[in-house]
C-alpha cells in the first residue's frame, strides 16, 4: 500500500524532523542510524521523482551543492556581544557584589551557570518557523552569512516545533563534539593530511567553507543559549525559562546548564564543571554565569560591549606560548634517545612547564620544531605536557633544525635508527652509563625487585663512583660504602642495606620484568613465568618455544632469545642468584595461572566482560590467590578492563598499570572461568 507522493514526503520530513528533535534536543534517540538513513533515501528518491514535492525546509535540501565564491555580510540587528572574564574565585565575588550594589538588593540572587562552550558563535533567524538566515558573530556587530553551511548542522533545525514566534533570532555556539574531532583527525592523519589542532579551529574551519558539502561531511553540531530580535512572542523573564522555551522550539540547549543561587552556587557549579571537564563530550573552556531575572539584567545593562549581568570564570589556560631554548637527548634504559626540548618556564593547565618530552626524532621533525623557536605547550588535565605547533611567523631567519645525533650523548657509542623504527638507540649497551643507570633504576623499581629507599639520586652517585655496574653489584654494597654517599646517614645506609636484602626474596615475574628486557612490561612477565615455570627453562627455550607463550608475538620472542643469548646477561643472572637472589618456581601451567599463581597480586575488573559476570572473574582470581580491589592504584598489579571500561581503564593508563582485555584474562584464567 504506497500512500500519495506528497503525503509520504510530508511524512517522512516530519519523521525525519522528529527523529533529530529527539536526537540532538532530548538526547533520547529512538530509532538506529541505519533506519533514520532509510528514512532520508525514501525522501530522496521520492523527491527525486516528483521534484514539485521539495520543500525549502526538506532534510534533503540541507546541503547544497554550489559553492559560493565569498562569505555575504550580514549586519546584527542586536548586537552580538561578547563576556567580561573572571579568573579567581575573588573576581566572581566582585561581579557579584557589583550587582548587588547596582540593583540595591541584598540577600542571595539566582543565576543560570552555563558550560563556556568552545567553539563558535552564531546568531540563527527563524521567520514564522522557517530557518532563513544564519550568520558569524563577526565583530559583534557585522558577521559573515553562513546560512548554507549551518543549514548542513542537523542539530540545527529547518523549522521550529510548536508555536513558533512570527520572528526569532536564536543566539548559541556551533562546536565539534569531542568524539567527531577525534575521529576527524584521526582519517586526516591517516591521508597524511593536516590535522585540526583543537576542536575550536576545527569547528572554525569546517563552518567557514565556501563549498557547504565540506561542511556537511564535518562532525558539527549545536547548543542554544540566547536570544537576539524577537517579534510575535514575549521574551521569556529568566534566563532559566528562556532556555526551557528555546528547547520547547526544537533548539537544542546544553543539558549541563543549571540553576544556581548566589556566588556559592556559581563556585560550586565551576569546580563541578572543572572536575567533569576531561569527561565531557565537548570541549569547555570555562563557565558562564547569568542572572537569571530578565528584569535585572535590564536594569544592568551593558558596558562597552559586554553585559555587566553576564560573567565568563575561566579555567586556567592549557595552552600558552614559549620559547624552546634548546633540545637534548636523553638516553632510556633501553637506549633509546628521545627528544627533549626544554623551554623556558610557562604556566599552563595549573602547572610550570620547562621540560617537554618530544618522543623521538621523527615527531622533532614533523612539527619541525627549531631552537630558538616560540611553541603552543598544552597541558590538558593530568596528561604530559606537550608541544603542539611552531609559531611559524616568529622563527629566526638562522634556525636550523635539529639533527640526530651520530653518537651517544652520554657515552659516545653509536646511535642507530633501524629502518621503519620511529626510535633511534644508543648502541653502547651496559657499557652507557645512562643505559645502566636507567636498567637499575627499573631493576630497582617498585614493580620489580622493589629496594625501598633507592633513589635516583643514589643510583646516579653509585654509577658514577663505579661501585655498581650491574644489578647484581647492588647485592655486594657494604654499610661503609652506603654511608659514603652524599646525603646518606649511618641509619639511612643501614635501612637502605636492610631494603636490599629483603629484595633478595622475590618473584619470578618479578626478576623477569626487573631485567629490563624490551617489550617485557609485567604482563608478558607474568604470561612468561606461568608458562615456563621456572627461568631455566625460558633461558633455554628458543623462538618458537617462547612464541607459545599468551599474547607473545615473534617481536617480542626476539628481544627474549636476545637476551638470554648475551653472555653478558647470563652472567648477572648468575651473580644474582650467587649473592642469594632467589624465587619459588611456578607451576607451568600452558599459559594459565595454576592455583595461587596469583598470590600477591591486587586486580581490579571494570568494565562488562562478555563471556562471564564481574563476579564469577572475581571468584576465579580470587581462587588463584588475587586480592580484588574495587579502585586502582599505584599498587595494583593489573586492571582487567570489559567493554565500556571508563574511569577505572584512564586511571590505569594514567599510572602506567598493566591492563588485560578479556581475552588475555580467559587465557590467565586457563579457560576455565568457575
Ligand atoms: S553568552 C551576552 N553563553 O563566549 C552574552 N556565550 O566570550 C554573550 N560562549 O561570543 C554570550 N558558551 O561564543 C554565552 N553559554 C554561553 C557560551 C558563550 C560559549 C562564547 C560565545 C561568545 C563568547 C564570549
Amino acid at each position: 500500500m504506497t500512500a500519495a507522493p506528497a503525503a509520504r514526503a510530508a511524512e517522512l520530513r516530519a519523521q525525519i524532523a522528529q527523529h533529530d528533535y529527539r536526537y540532538y534536543v532530548l538526547d533520547e534517540p529512538q530509532i538506529p542510524d541505519a533506519e533514520y538513513d532509510r528514512l532520508m533515501q525514501e525522501l530522496r528518491a521520492l523527491e527525486a521523482q516528483h521534484p514539485e514535492l521539495i520543500t525549502p525546509d526538506s532534510p534533503t535540501q540541507r546541503v547544497s551543492g554550489t559553492p559560493s565564491s565569498a562569505f555575504g555580510e550580514v549586519v546584527h540587528q542586536v548586537p552580538m556581544l561578547s563576556l567580561d572574564n573572571a579568573f579567581t574565585d575573588e573576581d566572581v565575588q566582585a561581579f557579584d557584589r557589583r550587582i548587588h550594589e547596582r540593583l540595591g538588593v541584598a540577600g542571595e540572587l539566582d543565576y543560570v551557570a552555563e558550560p563556556k562552550l568552545d567553539g563558535l558563535a552564531v546568531s540563527v533567524i527563524y521567520r514564522d518557523g522557517l530557518l532563513e538566515r544564519a550568520a558569524t558573530r563577526g565583530d559583534g556587530v557585522t558577521g559573515e552569512d553562513v546560512t548554507a553551511n549551518v543549514r548542513t548542522v542537523r542539530a540545527v533545525p529547518q523549522r521550529l516545533r510548536g508555536q513558533a514566534p512570527a520572528l526569532l533570532e536564536a543566539r548559541g555556539e556551533i562546536f565539534m563534539p569531542l568524539a567527531g574531532f577525534e575521529r576527524m583527525n584521526a582519517q586526516a592523519r591517516e591521508r597524511g593530511e593536516k590535522v585540526f589542532v583543537n576542536p575550536r579551529n576545527a569547528a572554525a574551519g569546517s563552518l567557514r567553507q565556501l563549498d557547504a558539502r565540506v561542511t556537511a561531511a564535518r562532525p558539527l553540531t549545536a547548543f542554544f543559549y540566547g536570544l537576539g530580535t524577537l517579534a510575535g512572542a514575549s521574551l521569556p523573564g529568566r534566563q532559566g525559562q528562556l532556555l526551557e522555551w528555546l528547547r520547547a522550539l526544537g533548539l537544542p540547549v546544553c543539558p549541563d546548564t543549571r540553576a544556581v543561587r548566589g556566588v556559592g552556587g556559581c563556585l560550586a557549579y565551576y569546580r563541578e564543571m572543572g572536575e567533569r571537564r576531561s569527561s565531557l563530550p565537548y570541549q569547555i573552556d570555562g563557565v558562564v554565569y547569568k542572572l537569571d531575572r530578565r528584569a535585572d539584567q535590564e536594569r544592568l545593562g551593558f558596558l562597552s560591549r559586554a553585559p555587566r549581568w553576564a560573567m565568563a570564570h575561566k579555567f586556567p589556560a592549557d595552552e600558552a606560548l614559549t620559547a624552546v631554548k634548546g633540545i637534548e637527548f636523553q638516553v632510556g634504559r633501553t637506549g633509546a634517545l628521545t627528544p627533549v626540548a626544554r623551554l623556558a618556564p610557562v604556566f599552563v593547565g595549573g602547572v610550570t612547564v620547562s621540560n617537554v618530552t618530544l618522543h623521538n626524532i621523527g615527531e622533532v621533525h614533523r612539527k619541525d620544531v627549531r631552537v630558538g623557536d616560540t611553541v603552543v605547550v598544552r597541558r590538558a588535565g593530568d596528561v604530559i605536557p606537550e608541544v603542539v605547533s611552531v609559531i611559524l611567523e616568529r622563527r629566526a631567519p638562522d634556525a636550523v633544525p635539529v639533527q640526530l645525533p651520530r653518537s651517544c650523548p652520554v657515552c659516545g657509542s653509536q646511535v642507530l635508527r633501524v629502518e621503519g623504527e620511529a626510535v633511534a638507540r644508543c648502541t653502547g649497551g651496559f657499557t652507557c652509563r645512562a643505559q645502566r643507570q636507567e636498567a637499575l633504576r627499573h631493576f630497582a623499581s617498585r614493580r620489580a625487585l622493589d629496594i625501598e629507599g633507592l633513589g635516583d639520586k643514589l643510583i646516579e652517585q653509585l654509577v658514577e663512583r663505579e661501585q655498581v655496574s650491574s644489578p647484581a653489584d647492588l647485592y655486594a654494597l657494604t654499610l661503609p660504602q652506603l654511608s659514603q654517599l652524599e646525603r646518606m646517614g649511618e641509619k639511612s645506609a643501614a635501612n637502605l642495606l636492610a631494603a636490599i636484602e629483603k629484595s633478595k626474596h622475590t618473584t619470578l615475574p618479578r626478576l623477569l620484568y626487573g631485567l629490563g628486557i624490551r617489550e617485557v612490561g609485567e604482563a608478558t612477565a607474568l604470561a612468561l613465568a606461568r608458562h615456563f615455570g621456572t627461568l631455566e627453562r625460558l633461558m633455554d627455550a628458543d623462538e618458537s618455544a617462547i612464541q607459545q607463550v599468551p599474547d607473545v608475538g615473534p617481536v617480542v620472542a626476539a628481544h627474549l632469545a636476545a637476551f638470554f643469548a648475551s653472555d653478558e646477561h647470563r652472567r648477572v643472572i648468575k651473580a644474582l642468584t650467587d649473592k642469594g637472589v632467589k624465587w619459588p618456581d611456578m607451576e607451568p601451567a600452558a599459559g594459565s595461572a595454576g592455583p595461587q599463581g596469583l598470590a600477591g597480586r591486587t586486580v581490579v575488573i571494570t568494565g562488562t566482560l562478555a563471556s562471564m559476570s564481574r563476579e564469577q572473574a572475581q571468584e576465579a582470581l580470587t581462587a588463584r590467590g588475587a586480592k580484588v580491589s574495587g579502585s586502582v592504584s599505584k599498587k595494583t598489579s593489573f586492571v582487567v578492563a570489559g567493554s565500556e571500561a571508563g574511569s577505572k581503564l584512564a586511571k590505569a593508563k594514567e599510572l602506567g598499570v598493566p591492563v588485560l582485555d578479556e581475552q588475555q584474562l580467559l587465557a590467565l584464567l586457563g579457560g576455565e572461568s568457575r
